[in-house]
C-alpha cells in the first residue's frame, strides 16, 4: 500500500489516479470523506483526519511501502512559519513512528535556502526534518511555480482585465504544470528505487516571465490585449488582506515574489532532460480556454 497526503490537491490528486490506474493500493487522504469520495470511487481507501493530529497520520502511514508528503499552503494563518513547523512536525514524526521505508516529499525551488524566500522557507526547514529521519530514502521534489496560480488568478485578471502581481514582469523563471509533478512522483513511488536523501529539481518544459505567460493566457483564453502589471509591494499586500490572506501571509507572499524578481530563488541544477518536464504553458492555457469559455467571455 502506498498512503497519499493530499489526495484531494491538485498534485496529491494526480498521484493517487496514476497510482491506481498502475494497479497499486492506494490510501488517499484528506481532511474530509466526502471530498475523498471520488478517490473511493476510483478504489482508493481512504482516511480523513488532519495533519496536526499525529497519532491521525502514524496510523494512515502504517504499513505502507512509500508515503507521499506535502506541507499544506494556507495563506490564512495567522502565524505561517510557526503553524507549518507544528504540521512539519506532526508529519515526520508520524513517518518515523509507522516505519515508512519511503517517502516522496513535495517542496518547492528555492528550498535549498533557510529564509528571505516567503512561504518557501517552511520547505527549508521540513526538508531537514525529513532528511534526519533514521533508515527512510526520501525523494524531494522542488517544482518550479504551478501553473495552476494563473487558473487560480484568473477570475480576478477577467475583473480587472490585467493581470497584476508584486513579481517582476521580465524575468524569467521556471514555471511547472502539477499533472507532470503528480507523474514524477506516482513513477517514484512505484518505483522505489533511490537511496538515501535525494533532491531532484522539476523546472517545466521552459523559463518564463509573468509578461510572456500572461500574454500567452490572454491569447488562449480570447484577450490578446491582456497585460501583466507589477504593483508596489504594499499595494499588493493590501490587495491580499482584503481577498483573505493574513497580514503574516501577505507579507510573505512579496517576499517570496522579491525573491524570484532578484534572482534569490533559482534552480540549482542545469536545465537537463531529467529535470525538464513536458506538459508546455500553452497546452495548459488552451485547456483553461476550453471549458470555461462562455464564462471568460472568450473572443469578446
Ligand atoms: N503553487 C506553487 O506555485 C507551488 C510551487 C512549488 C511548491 N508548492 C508547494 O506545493 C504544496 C501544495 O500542493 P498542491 O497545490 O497539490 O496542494 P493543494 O491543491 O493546495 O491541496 C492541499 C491538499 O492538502 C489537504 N490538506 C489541507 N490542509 C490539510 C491539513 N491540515 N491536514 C491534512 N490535509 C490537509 C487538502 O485536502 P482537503 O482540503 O480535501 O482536506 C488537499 O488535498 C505546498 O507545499 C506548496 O508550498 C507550490
Amino acid at each position: 500500500m502506498i498512503a497519499v497526503m493530499g489526495a484531494t490537491g491538485q498534485v496529491g490528486r494526480g498521484i493517487t489516479e496514476r497510482l491506481l490506474a498502475g494497479g497499486e493500493a492506494v490510501r488517499a487522504l484528506g481532511r474530509s470523506e466526502a471530498r475523498l469520495a471520488e478517490l473511493a470511487r476510483l478504489g482508493a481507501r481512504t482516511c480523513a483526519g488532519d495533519a496536526a493530529d499525529e497519532a491521525y497520520l502514524s496510523q494512515a502511514f502504517e504499513g505502507a511501502r512509500a508515503v507521499f508528503t506535502l506541507l499544506p499552503y494556507d495563506p490564512s494563518l495567522l502565524d505561517y512559519h510557526a503553524q507549518q513547523d507544528r504540521l512539519g512536525e506532526s508529519i515526520v514524526r508520524a513517518l518515523g513512528s509507522a516505519g515508512v521505508p519511503y517517502v516522496v516529499a513535495l517542496s518547492s525551488v528555492g528550498a535549498d535556502l533557510r529564509s528571505g524566500t516567503g512561504f518557501i522557507a517552511s520547505l527549508f526547514a521540513q526538508e531537514q526534518r525529513l532528511s534526519r529521519l533514521p533508515g527512510t530514502q526520501v525523494l524531494v521534489l522542488r517544482p518550479g511555480s504551478f501553473f495552476e496560480n494563473f487558473h487560480a488568478a484568473l477570475p480576478s485578471i477577467l475583473e480587472h482585465g490585467v493581470y497584476a502581481d508584486a513579481f517582476a514582469p521580465d524575468v524569467p523563471i521556471p514555471m511547472i504544470a502539477t499533472r507532470d509533478i503528480s507523474a514524477v512522483g506516482a513513477r517514484a513511488l512505484m518505483a522505489r528505487d533511490w537511496e538515501g536523501f535525494v533532491v531532484r529539481e522539476l523546472l517545466g518544459p521552459r523559463d518564463l516571465s509573468y509578461a510572456d505567460a500572461t500574454r500567452i493566457l490572454g491569447e488562449c483564453i480570447g484577450k490578446p490585449e491582456l497585460e501583466y502589471v507589477r504593483l508596489p509591494d504594499n499595494e499588493i499586500e493590501r490587495i491580499l488582506v482584503d481577498a483573505g490572506f493574513s497580514e503574516d501571509a501577505a507579507r510573505l507572499h512579496v517576499e517570496l515574489a522579491g525573491a524570484l524578481s532578484d534572482g534569490t530563488i533559482r534552480a540549482r541544477e542545469e536545465r537537463s532532460p531529467d529535470n525538464t518536464t513536458p506538459t508546455t504553458f500553452e497546452e495548459f492555457a488552451g485547456g483553461l480556454a476550453r471549458p470555461e469559455a462562455s464564462s471568460l467571455g472568450a473572443g469578446s
